[in-house]
């Protein structure tokens, strides 16, 4: 809990690293489809007599209007379209490289550094929260450390579509006590490999991304570009409606461990119905407890999983449609990057405020869970 006491904690620097492929649903759709027509026509003798589901078409029409996504950034294109493999294919590296994860990590935590005007030297803390990591051990923070010279602590975090936020919280705490002077707070979110790809009810949803927050105590702050962190606030409900049971226990328990249930999976549409109220309750009772209304808030840069979802907790919190200029979306060409959509939406849409102006980054998702940060621009 914060006092008046407490010391200042300011961001002072942002970073985003963006894939250089693109998947439009264009391309999507019609990989997914003609794997469909293929998988109908091998298995038409198990469908006729119903031993077999046939596999329905997807549409670019369904995924735009009910999602908002045009399009996404994929770490690595290569096998996704291919309706013999369908997913990413990635070389496998040795152990002495930099891993995947670590190697965005690295790319957007330079550019949150550069923002901010800091050296390795400056960072005592690399905290990496996102949706996934690829091993359990030694954390991908503490690979980034290293390879950043980065002194201190590094440690891995995982809370799933809310990571980005948790992280930034963890982050706030280490330097309102003291455990830290300033905090590289990254998001790798490598979730292609995750998606199923023969699913149509989730093949569209997300894109790849790396974004980093720079987190210290204002004294020590040289940015031009600030924003004081005046409040944070977190809260879970356990929720089965998005799950992923990808895990090592799979060894033991002689699961297929790519099977099905253990990539992405989700009931969306209680998803989108259960939690966009639990959003809008979260960011009225945050904004509450300091006293402002949510009309006060110059920006919302919300969690960027549905423009419909977005549309409908800022519409319970304002009471009416708001422009674009009030909640930035970015999923239209990023889709849904797990926890870093929040983060790239900050990142790109942030520099206009004027000093005092009130922001609030919040993101949810799978858990439940939900994170913000109420913010004002120095
Ligand atoms: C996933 C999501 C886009 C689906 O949109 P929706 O409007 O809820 O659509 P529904 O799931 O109700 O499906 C409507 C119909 O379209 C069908 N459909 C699903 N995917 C389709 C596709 N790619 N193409 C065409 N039709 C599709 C469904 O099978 C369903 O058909 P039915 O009515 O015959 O059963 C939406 O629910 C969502 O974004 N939810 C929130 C998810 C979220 O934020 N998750 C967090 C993850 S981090």
């Amino acid at each position: 809990m914060k006092t008046n006491s407490s010391p200042k904690v300011v961001i002072s620097g942002s970073g985003v690293w963006t894939p250089s492929n693109a998947i439009t649903n264009e391309e999507l759709v019609a990989s997914y489809n003609a794997y469909a027509e293929k998988f109908n026509a091998e298995h038409g003798a198990e469908i006729a007599t119903g031993r077999m589901e046939e596999k329905p078409f997807s549409s670019e029409r369904f995924i735009e209007k009910s999602s908002g996504i045009k399009a996404r950034y994929v770490y690595c294109k290569e096998g996704m379209l291919d309706i013999t493999r369908m997913r990413p294919k990635f070389p496998e590296r040795a152990e002495e490289e930099l891993s995947n994860q670590a190697e965005i990590a690295v790319y957007a935590a330079r550019d949150a550094m550069t923002a901010a005007g800091k050296t390795a030297a400056d960072i005592d803390a690399v905290i990496v929260s996102c949706a996934y990591t690829q091993r359990a051990y030694p954390a991908i923070a503490i690979e980034v450390q290293h390879e950043l010279g980065i002194e201190g602590f590094g440690f891995d975090m995982l809370v799933a579509c809310s990571a980005a936020t948790f992280g930034l919280h963890r982050a706030y705490d280490s330097l309102i006590s003291g455990s830290a002077r300033c905090v590289l707070a990254i998001n790798p979110e490598l979730v292609t490999p995750q998606v199923n790809y023969c699913d149509r009810e989730s093949h569209f949803i997300f894109g790849d991304v790396a974004t980093a927050i720079i987190m210290e105590r204002s004294e020590t702050c040289t940015s031009p570009n600030r924003y004081e962190v005046l409040s944070t606030k977190a809260i879970t409900k356990f929720s089965n409606n998005i799950r992923s049971n990808f895990g090592h226990i799979s060894r033991a328990t002689d699961s297929d461990p790519f099977g099905w249930d253990k990539l992405f999976h989700q009931a969306g549409r209680k998803v989108f119905e259960e939690v966009s109220p639990i959003a809008a309750a979260h960011i009225s009772d945050h904004l509450a407890s300091l006293k402002l209304k949510p009309q006060e808030v110059k920006r919302f840069w919300l969690h960027q999983a549905n423009i419909n979802m977005n549309n409908m907790v800022i519409k319970q919190l304002l009471g009416q449609d708001v422009d674009s200029d009030v909640i930035p979306t970015i999923l239209d060409r990023y889709g849904n990057t797990a926890s870093a959509g929040s983060v790239i939406a900050f990142h790109l849409h942030n520099a206009d405020l004027k000093k005092g102006d009130i922001g609030m980054i919040c993101s949810f998702g799978a858990g439940y869970s939900v994170g913000s940060l109420v913010l004002r621009k120095l």
